[in-house]
């Protein structure tokens, strides 16, 4: 365990908001932190990757990074694989070392910012895929007293960027390993996101290989979404609302060509064309803006705080509240 005094955090969050903890603990071992919880209780804020939240305010009290590196295969027959990774290990390198591999699952969650650990937490998505598809089980340390636990798939209650970690285990439980299934061979392929079908139709390809529907994945999300090594941002800012039947009716009878897709227990609408048709894509105050490729991301072009960047999503809140009788939801968490 590393312990460094009055440190920024500005490297470790992908929004790259200058705020500092007064200590900053780097954890590499479930052990450490079980020692930790024991001793310490819970700490101010459990850091992953840092590209799920949006600090507002220095934190005082400690921060726990967790730094749980390794991959090891757990699990394997003929078709495939279960291999557990450390929490720290990155996502998009992950993603990348099993198609070396030539494994098949997640390849659609190429390029997403953050770590293995949090994935579980908000059930990454993108492209038709959700970590929830391959998840076999996590384990991790429970804060109340240090105790080991490991959570399955069915009882991690994953939804639309939602898992047990974000209500009954809130602010409980620190994962520290997650194991994932892969295929070796009769992989998922799923193509049915429509940008990813007509991308693989330009490149005339049919029957695509895991690795090639990765490649177009790093492909859309360059072209729409800013990297976070450029432009501080942390992805979608904003859930994608899910409304009843009959209010998504009104809205395609006042707004013909608003994208909306089937839901359990409504119809989800797209907040990024929402945002957009109020007219904030691109919208810039100081270095706090809107991308201006895709509404739903917020962005830091340098010096902005965490505050001016909360400013901003509450004013499109208003806005969109105003014009559409919609209250959108925050996806990052605001620290
Ligand atoms: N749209 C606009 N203007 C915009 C943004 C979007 O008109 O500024 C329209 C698009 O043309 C499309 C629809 O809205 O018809 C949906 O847009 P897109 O396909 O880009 O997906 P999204 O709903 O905006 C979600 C996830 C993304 C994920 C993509 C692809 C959420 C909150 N976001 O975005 O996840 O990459 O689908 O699966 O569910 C993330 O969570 O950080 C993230 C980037």
């Amino acid at each position: 365990m590393i312990v460094q005094i009055n440190q920024s955090l500005a490297k470790l969050n992908t929004f790259g908001i200058d705020q500092k903890a007064s200590r900053l603990i780097w954890a590499h071992s479930a052990d450490e932190i079980s020692n930790y919880v024991k001793h310490h209780g819970a700490p101010a804020l459990v850091l992953g990757g840092g590209s799920n939240m949006l600090l507002t305010k220095d934190v005082e009290g400690d921060v726990l990074k967790v730094d749980i590196h390794g991959r090891r295969v757990v699990f394997e027959d003929d078709d495939k694989v279960h291999i557990r990774f450390g929490a720290g290990e990155n996502w998009h390198e992950v993603v990348q070392w099993t198609l070396m591999q030539g494994l098949g699952g997640i390849e659609n969650l190429s390029l997403i910012p953050g770590n293995c650990g949090t994935a579980p937490v908000q059930n990454i998505g993108a492209y038709g895929v959700e970590l929830k598809d391959v998840f076999v089980n996590c384990e991790g340390v429970l804060v109340e007293d240090g105790s080991f636990f490991n959570i399955n798939k069915e009882d991690a209650n994953f939804g639309y960027r939602n898992s047990i970690f974000k209500n009954e285990l809130k602010g409980k439980a620190i994962i520290t390993r997650v194991t994932l299934e892969l295929t070796k061979r009769n992989h998922r392929i799923r193509t049915d996101y429509g940008a990813i079908a007509s991308e693989l139709e330009k490149m005339g390809i049919t029957e695509p290989t895991p690795k090639q529907i990765s490649d177009v994945v790093v492909a859309i999300r360059q072209s729409k979404l800013p990297d976070p090594k450029e432009i501080g941002n942390s992805g979608s800012f904003f859930k994608n609302p899910v409304v009843s039947e009959e209010k998504a009716t009104e809205l395609t009878e006042r707004f013909p060509n608003m994208p909306s897709y089937p839901a359990s227990g409504g119809v989800k609408l797209a907040a990024g064309w929402i945002i957009d048709q109020c007219g904030w894509k691109g919208y810039r105050k100081d270095d706090a803006g809107v991308h201006k490729n895709q509404a739903l991301v917020l962005v830091n072009y340098g010096q902005a705080k965490g505050d001016e960047i909360f400013s901003l999503a509450k004013a499109i809140m208003d806005d969109v509240y105003n014009r559409f009788s919609i209250q959108l939801e925050p996806e990052v968490n605001l620290i």
